[in-house]
């Protein structure tokens, strides 16, 4: 994957005429001079071979007594690889036995007249050619040396890819009349869910700057400033627990529109990640099936499923309610419910295998996981004597089906459900490597409420507008209104997220109230320079964020997100290359105005 030049000359500088791995028969008999890397090398004795490496790929440097002087064949024997070298010489057809079929340059060689060694090389922490079947280096070691790492030609690959998506984003937007407008690092702090990160300010001491979770409020400002497209490639920071899809400083592709409807976001988003995936090469649907978060939860326990498989979750609750078993009875009296999964061909799964599913839904949350298996033409499973006719007619087990349920209160239930669905669907080989199940995600609820204190939470974030229709049919009960919020969802995972926002300020105000942010003083020093801008007279908009990183870690087929980042961080927040974070001297925290508390000491 080569970018941007798709001719060799347009690499062309002072230094060197072409690069490695644009050359082609067409050019032979041309004196070529390169400069690169010397990825391996091999020394017959007189006769020595260099495979030179560039961002374009590798051509082979001959040295040969024919064409070399001795001094420089010796040079080429010497040199370590990784080491940098321009040389010079003459772009030959290899003979038809000595091609090599696996490079792209794999019939041509240059004869080697001229060798300068202009970067050599200390002997590398890490090998950047691999053989054949060769593993790759602990990933903490690789992250360590990321100089060297980063010249493995997979994640140079990932990183171009990474370059070319940008570049789409940026026209696809700008064309649709996107201004790319920035705005700062240095922020106030912007509710999306995770802690801050704040950055002490010196001259106002005991004052915080923080690192700014999305530009949620200043992309909402400019709607009120009449900039009414605006688009960003937004780095973003979240303190929060890392997993391979979470980096605490990754990228958005921000996007916020005025005059708009949820209809007109989706179809901008629809187009923008079509022409993000044709740009690596696939064509797909322009439009994504809708789901409404109810029925995902209801189905498949959360709210981005991946729609590889089915295995949709059942609710059997209504047939449970004349079964006499004490989990099922207790969980029903309680106001919970009976709900399951029927996975075909699994029956034959031990008891040890069933139970490892048993302690994943409780890792979720679940009390336990019933079980009832179909074998024979008979029920099996210590629920299997408590079951009703009711009960083995609404499941319809086929012979060799296994059934499994959490007997629970959603809140519970769904977690261990989804849980238990994912990783049967792994078992079943029922996950397709090559589709890609897109899906909307809307009609999100506006608040979550805490079991125990009632207290609300927004599930998006506190800027997004509720169902005017909720408001009315429930003024009193917001928790049951939905919010005009939406989610991408790709395999399982979300891409992106955005909604329509409140752009009354009076009702925004009501917001804040609801989530506790009920002083008008605290509501004007946190969130002042939005509703000001609010109150200046705001059109109605809305928009998304698409998780950038993540795009590119699908498109790249990587495991990781620290696979598409130059620079990542470890799950434990880390970079250990350059060795971030570090402890500072005191003197910078007098400054700053700034003590220490170590082990709860002062320092
Ligand atoms: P949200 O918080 O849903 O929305 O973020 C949008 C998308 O950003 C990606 N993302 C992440 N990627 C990597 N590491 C992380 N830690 C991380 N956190 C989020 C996800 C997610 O879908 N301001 C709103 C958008 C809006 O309302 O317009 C926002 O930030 O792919």
């Amino acid at each position: 994957m080569i970018e941007p030049p798709s001719h060799n000359n347009e690499l062309a500088t002072s230094l060197r005429t072409d690069v490695c791995g644009l050359l082609r028969r067409g050019d032979v008999g041309r004196t070529v001079r390169l400069g690169g890397w010397v990825h391996r090398s091999r020394d017959l004795g007189g006769l020595v071979f260099i495979d030179l490496r560039d961002r374009t790929g590798l051509v082979q440097l001959a040295f040969g007594p024919a064409w070399t002087e001795a001094n420089v064949i010796a040079l080429a024997a010497s040199v370590g690889v990784e080491s940098v070298v321009l040389c010079e010489g003459e772009l030959v057809a290899r003979e038809a036995d000595r091609v090599n079929p696996e490079m792209l340059t794999g019939d041509v060689e240059l004869r080697v007249t001229s060798l300068r060694i202009v970067g050599p090389a200390v002997t590398p922490a890490l090998q950047v050619a691999r053989g054949r079947g060769e593993k790759l280096a602990a990933e903490e070691l690789r992250l360590r040396h990321r100089y060297l790492d980063l010249r493995r030609p997979e994640l140079q690959e990932n990183l171009v890819l990474r370059h070319r998506l940008l570049q789409v984003s940026r026209r696809f937007l700008s064309d649709r009349g996107y201004l790319e407008l920035e705005t700062p690092i240095l922020t106030k702090p912007t509710p999306e869910g995770a802690r801050d990160y704040l950055v002490p300010s010196r001259v106002h001491p005991g004052e915080f700057y923080a690192l700014p979770q999305s530009p949620q409020i200043y992309k909402q400002l400019f709607m009120c400033c009449g900039f009414d497209r605006y688009f960003q490639i937004a780095r973003c920071f979240r303190d929060e627990d890392l997993r391979a899809d979470r980096q605490p400083e990754f990228t958005q592709i921000d996007v916020e529109a005025s005059f708009v409807e949820q209809e007109d976001i989706l179809r901008l988003a629809e187009a923008l990640v079509g022409t993000l995936w044709k740009e690596a090469g696939h064509d797909i649907p322009t439009q994504f099936p809708r789901m409404t978060y109810a029925e995902a939860m209801e189905t498949y326990g959360c709210d981005r499923p991946d729609l590889r498989y089915a295995l949709p979750i059942r609710d059997y609750s209504v047939s449970f309610g004349s079964v006499d078993f004490g989990v099922t009875r207790s969980a029903l009296a309680a106001g919970g419910r009976v709900r399951g999964i029927v996975l075909p061909n699994a029956a034959s799964w031990s008891r040890k295998q069933v139970d490892e599913l048993e302690a994943l839904a409780k890792g979720a949350g679940a009390a336990g996981l019933l079980r009832v298996r179909h074998v024979d033409g008979a029920y099996d499973g210590p629920l299997a004597k408590f079951l009703t006719d009711d009960v083995r007619a609404a499941l319809a087990l086929r012979d060799g089906d296994l059934a499994l349920f959490v007997a629970a209160a959603d809140r519970f239930a769904n977690p261990a459900l989804d849980r238990v669905r994912q990783e049967c669907a792994r078992r079943l080989e029922l996950v397709d490597d090559q589709a890609q199940h897109f899906l909307w995600v809307f009609d999100f609820p506006m608040f979550e409420q805490d079991a125990e204190t009632g207290a609300l939470a927004a599930v998006h974030h506190p800027f997004t507008a509720s169902h005017p229709a909720d408001m009315l049919a429930y003024p009193n009960e917001p928790a049951r209104w939905r919010a005009l919020a939406y989610d991408v969802v790709l395999n399982g995972t979300e891409l992106g997220g955005g909604s329509i926002r409140t752009s009354d300020p009076a009702v925004q105000s009501r917001m804040f109230a609801l989530l506790g942010i009920g002083e008008t003083d605290e509501q004007e020093r946190r969130f002042g320079f939005l509703l000001e801008g609010l109150r200046a007279g705001a059109p109605p908009h809305g928009g998304i964020a698409l998780g950038f990183d993540r795009i590119v870690m699908l498109l790249a087929k990587a495991p990781s997100l620290r696979d598409v980042i130059a620079f990542p961080k470890t799950t434990a927040a880390r970079s250990l290359f350059e060795g971030a974070p570090v402890s500072v001297p005191m003197k910078d925290l007098d400054e700053l105005g700034l003590k220490l508390r170590v082990n709860g000491v002062i320092a």
